[in-house]
């Protein structure tokens, strides 16, 4: 892994390499074949260019890979989507007279976190991918330039560190009302169908082996449910039958009463 950025950008480059311990080469420009041309030099290039990109050089996507919330397809979802109807927002207990405060336990590129700030929750965004947990400052940054997104970001309050470090020092009045827990899985079904933004977690940060250490920090601290996403024919998370289940076409949310 290593970072390629514009003159303009050298000293977020050399901060961001120092962070996760990379090298940083300076480009003349982002054109597609000059960053090809690393290929040989790695197998994921951090692109600082305006913005943190990924680009997997072993398997180079069409787009570099950005957390952008102001994207047209999020934004229409969030104007126009299910809203409280989504399964997801069903599976966290949101209800017109009820908006629990989350803490999104592996943020990732914070598109669910996302949905439910903008259902009016307060969500507490963990990430523990130094890598992920940047593209994450860099995407609220960006995003809050969108006029759609203003009123939602304060909402989100992003943190980096182990989510089971963090749910364990927790103070009682910190709790809060749902864990959302969506850890990587190892097969994620057909590669075919596996979108590009988990094809570059698997090259940024690979499997979360440990997931199943997640459940029991989290039921400790829900004052009312974790909610599990999972692909939809996986075993529940370490084994642990959920109280309530919502199925949806490719995933499903198991849903933990506490
Ligand atoms: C599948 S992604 C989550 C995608 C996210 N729901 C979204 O909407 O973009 C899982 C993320 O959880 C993070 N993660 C896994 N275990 C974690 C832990 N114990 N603490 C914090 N982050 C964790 C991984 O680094 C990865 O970025």
């Amino acid at each position: 892994m290593f970072i390629l950025y514009l003159a303009e950008h050298q000293a977020q480059a050399q901060q961001l390499a120092s962070t996760l311990g990379v090298e940083a080469f300076l480009l003349a420009n982002t054109e597609r074949k000059t960053v090809l041309a690393w290929a040989k030099q790695g197998d994921l290039a951090i692109l600082l260019a305006g913005q943190i990109a990924l680009q997997p050089l072993s398997k180079p996507l069409p787009h570099a890979v950005v957390v952008d919330w102001a994207n047209k397809s999020l934004l229409w979802r969030l104007q126009h989507g299910g809203g409280r109807g989504e399964l997801i927002a069903k599976a966290c207990g949101i209800k017109k007279d009820s908006l629990p405060t989350i803490i999104d336990a592996t943020a990732g590129f914070g598109k669910d976190s996302l949905l439910l700030a903008s259902l009016g929750c307060h969500i507490t965004l963990l990430e523990r991918s130094p890598l992920v947990a940047a593209m994450l400052s860099d995407g609220w940054q960006r995003a809050a330039q969108e006029p759609a997104l203003v009123t939602i970001l304060p909402r989100m309050h992003l943190q980096q560190g182990d989510a089971k470090a963090y749910l364990s020092q927790l103070a009682v009045e910190q709790y809060p009302d749902v864990v959302y827990l969506d850890p990587m899985f190892p097969d994620r079904g057909n590669t075919a169908k596996v979108k590009q933004d988990m094809q570059s977690f698997h090259v940024a940060v690979g499997a979360d082996y440990d997931a199943d250490e997640l459940l029991a920090p989290a039921l400790a601290v829900a004052k009312k449910r974790v909610v599990v996403k999972r692909p939809r024919h996986a075993q529940p998370l370490a084994q642990q039958k959920p109280s309530l289940v919502y199925e949806g076409e490719s995933s499903r949310f198991d849903v933990y009463l506490t």
